[in-house]
């Protein structure tokens, strides 16, 4: 089997770059790697309105460095307050890519979000009608639902009924964690796709408390079984377009990770692409892996393929992997696993 890869040159379907001294800390890892990644709106305050959108749009732009090619996908926060008429001028304008939706309270910084979705009916026909996607955080947040059923749940609560009140709109289910996910996703019509993330083909919940409590294994929604786990691996290795990669890389600095109540967030960016080629070779599956980082995400969106490639070289020591990113005041941010070998590295991009 031969030792170098070469693939068209990824994009990130979800990304979290945050603000300020974090997105400057962050974001040229991206940008090294993916040509353009779906920019989370989760700020504080959320990214509302299309003045918001461009404004941090403008913000990214300078903080890529000198000469990136890189291209943010912006989005809009789902609230209970958006305005329709937003979404018609963001499709218009090509400006807005799709919005996100977080049940209120089911994550970090998602008090913003919908708490009575029959308030967000004309936004959904306004998405509808302009083929605007809508990215949801597939978790219902009744405190009643135990956290590992809560994906399971949310689809049967609220992703079905919604799909069945607007057949045309096009969604996708965030960071798919569980079987039922997967299923759901595989048996759905073509307006439905899922992401999924590094870590959630990599660890289960197990993992999270191997030996001690592991504060930077705890992402939303929460790693599920192993059954989940296995379930998640066969989804992304199949090759079917409904899947692709959105690392959902989420920087938290580390005195907010290893705390009494730490956030939710796995930052992954510098490791996902040695990860993830590493458990596609483990699955037999390689000849799948472009489809999974570069094809089936831009024929969803209905945007070109990406034009150049990367390279990715089996256990070359890679210099751009390291432990953990200085955030500057806001302290480090560790990597996922970067102390665990991998037997892949991006060696050019
Ligand atoms: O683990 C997570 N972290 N899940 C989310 O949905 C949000 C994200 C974040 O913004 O940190
Ligand atoms: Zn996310």
């Amino acid at each position: 089997m031969s030792d170098q890869i070469e693939i068209i040159r990824p994009d990130d379907w979800h990304l979290h770059l945050r603000d300020g001294d974090m997105l400057k800390a962050v974001l040229p890892i991206s940008a090294a790697l993916f040509a353009r990644a779906i920019i989370m709106p989760n700020l504080v305050p959320p990214v509302r309105t299309l003045d918001d959108m461009r404004a941090y749009r403008s913000r990214i732009e300078a903080a890529l460095p000198e000469g990136s090619a890189f291209k943010p996908l912006m989005t809009l926060y789902l609230t209970e307050t958006t305005d329709p008429a937003e979404i018609t001028k963001g499709a218009e304008t090509g400006e807005l890519t799709a919005l996100k939706l977080y049940p209120a309270g089911a994550t970090t910084n998602s008090d913003a979000g919908v708490k009575d979705f029959t308030r967000i009916t004309g936004v959904l026909e306004a998405m509808q009608e302009a083929s605007v996607p809508l990215l949801v955080h597939g978790e219902v947040n009744d405190p009643d639902v135990d956290i590992f059923d809560r994906e399971a749940v949310f689809i049967e609560r609220v992703l079905e009924p919604l799909r069945r009140d607007f057949p045309g709109l096009r969604v996708v289910m965030e960071h798919i964690t569980t079987q039922e996910g997967a299923s759901y996703v595989n048996e759905a019509n073509e307006n439905l796709a899922a992401t999924i993330t590094p870590q959630h083909l990599i660890i289960n919940r197990t993992d999270i408390f191997r030996g001690g409590i592991r504060p930077h294994f705890f992402c939303l929604p929460i790693a599920k079984r192993e059954n989940h786990r296995q379930a998640l691996r066969k989804a992304a290795t199949s090759g079917n377009p409904k899947f692709f990669l959105g690392t959902d890389s989420a920087p938290h600095p580390l005195n907010a990770k290893e705390c009494a109540c730490g956030c939710a967030g796995i930052f992954n960016a510098p490791v996902t692409l040695p990860y993830v080629t590493q458990v596609f070779e483990e699955e037999g599956a390689l000849d799948k892996l472009e489809a999974f980082t570069s094809l089936n995400g831009p024929a969803f969106y209905r945007l070109p393929v990406n034009e150049d490639r990367i390279t990715l070289t089996r256990t070359a020591p890679d210099p751009s992997i390291f432990a953990s990113v200085d955030a500057g005041p806001g302290g480090q941010v560790v990597v996922f696993r970067a102390d665990t070998p991998l037997n892949w590295s991006v060696t050019s991009a």
